[in-house]
C-alpha cells in the first residue's frame, strides 16, 4: 500500500454544524455584558497560518518549551503509555507531535494516528504529509470539535494515548474545562494515557509579551476574528482595522486575555440572526482566556477526573508542563 493511501481525513459533527455553532456563540456570546466569542473561532485557514507564526516569535515561549520536555521525554511517554494509537485533539500542523511520533512508532510501527481539529485545511495538510514522512502508519484525521462527545474513540481500548498540546486546555473556563475532562473520560478505557500541555504561572510581562508580540502577529490574530465573523455570516459594520488588540493578566482568574477594544463606535449586522450588535468606542470584546497553571492543582483537577497522573515534566526553566495520566 502506498502512503498515499493510508491517510484519509473525515468530517464529524455531532449535534449542531459549524456555522449553526457559529451563530449560537454569536447571539449568545455577544449580547452578554462584556461581550465575547471562543477561541475556536481564530482557526479559519488564515487564523491557522497566524497561529504557526506565532509559535516561532521570541516572545512565545510555550512552542518552543514543550518541543524541549517532548524531546527529553517521548521515549519516556512511548515507553509509559505503550499506546498503538495516537489520538491527538486541537493538532493544528502537528509539528511537535513528530517527536511523540518518532518514539511511538519506534515501538510500534503500525501505529494508528487521528488528528483531531476543526481547521480543515491545516488538517488535511497535516495529515498529508504525516502520512508521506511515516509510512508504516495509518492517519485518520477527523475534524471536529472537541467539546463534543468525543467518543468513540478509534483504537484498542486500553492502547490509546490522547495528547492535547500547546496549552490549548487554557482556551477553556473552569466548566468548560471540567466538562471537557468527563467527556474525555467517557471516550476513553481503562489503561488509556492522556498527555496534558499545560502553561505555567509565571512573570506577568513575560506572560503578557507573548501574547503581545513586538511584531504584531498576535494582534493580527486576534483581529482575524472579526473577518471570520463578517465572511461566515456576511455581516455588515464589521472592520477588523476598527479594533485595537489588548492582551492583559487576569490575577484573579490566574489568565491571560485577548480583548478587541473598539477604535471608533461599532454598528453590525448579522442578517441571519436578526440581531444587530454595537460596541462603543473603547468598549472591548473578549476573545481568547490562556488560563496558566499549578502543576499541583492541575494534578488534582486530572485526578477528579478519573485521570490518574504518572508523571509531570516540565523544561528547564519551569514555564511549561506536560503531564502523562492514566484511566484509571
Ligand atoms: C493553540 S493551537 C495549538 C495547536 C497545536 N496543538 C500546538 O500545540 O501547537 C489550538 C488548536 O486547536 C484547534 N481548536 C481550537 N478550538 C477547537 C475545538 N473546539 N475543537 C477542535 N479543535 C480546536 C485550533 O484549530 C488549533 O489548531
Amino acid at each position: 500500500m502506498t502512503a498515499q493511501a493510508r491517510w484519509h481525513v473525515t468530517e464529524r459533527s455531532v449535534g449542531l454544524s459549524s456555522h449553526e455553532r457559529l451563530l449560537r456563540d454569536v447571539q449568545e456570546g455577544l449580547t452578554q455584558d462584556p461581550p465575547w466569542l471562543p477561541a475556536r473561532w481564530f482557526y479559519d485557514e488564515k487564523g491557522s497560518l497566524l497561529f504557526d507564526d506565532i509559535t516561532t516569535l521570541p516572545e512565545y515561549y510555550p512552542t518552543r518549551r514543550e518541543t524541549e520536555i517532548l524531546t527529553a521525554h517521548a521515549d519516556d511517554i512511548a515507553r509509559l503509555s505503550d499506546a498503538g494509537a495516537l489520538v491527538e485533539l486541537g493538532s493544528g500542523t502537528s509539528t511537535k507531535t513528530r517527536l511523540l511520533l518518532d518514539a511511538l512508532t519506534a515501538r510500534r510501527p503500525d501505529l494508528l494516528f487521528v488528528p483531531i481539529d476543526v481547521s480543515v485545511e491545516v488538517l488535511s495538510d497535516a495529515a498529508a504529509r504525516t502520512a508521506e514522512t511515516y509510512p508504516s502508519i495509518t492517519v485518520e484525521a477527523v475534524v471536529a470539535d472537541f467539546e463534543d462527545p468525543l467518543g468513540p474513540l478509534p483504537g484498542v481500548a486500553g492502547g490509546r494515548l490522547v495528547a492535547f498540546l500547546g496549552g490549548t486546555i487554557g482556551n477553556l473556563n473552569v466548566a468548560g474545562r471540567g466538562a471537557f475532562l468527563d467527556r474525555l473520560r467517557a471516550a476513553m478505557d481503562v489503561g488509556d494515557h492522556f498527555l496534558l500541555g499545560a502553561d505555567l504561572v509565571k512573570d506577568v510581562d513575560r506572560l503578557v509579551a507573548a501574547y503581545d508580540d513586538s511584531a504584531g502577529v498576535t494582534a493580527a490574530f486576534n483581529r482575524n476574528v472579526i473577518d471570520v465573523l463578517r465572511a461566515s455570516l456576511h455581516a455588515d459594520g464589521l472592520v477588523a482595522d476598527d479594533f485595537e488588540h489588548v492582551a492583559r493578566w487576569n490575577a484573579p482568574e490566574g489568565r491571560i486575555e485577548m480583548w478587541l477594544r473598539a477604535r471608533r463606535p461599532i454598528r453590525a449586522r448579522f442578517p441571519e440572526l436578526d440581531l444587530d450588535w454595537s460596541l462603543p468606542a473603547g468598549g472591548e470584546l473578549l476573545t481568547e482566556i490562556s488560563m496558566k497553571f499549578e502543576v499541583d492543582v492541575l494534578r488534582a483537577e486530572l485526578a477528579a477526573h478519573g485521570f490518574q497522573a504518572v508523571e509531570t515534566w516540565t523544561d528547564a526553566a519551569g514555564d511549561f508542563s506536560l503531564t502523562l495520566s492514566r484511566v484509571a
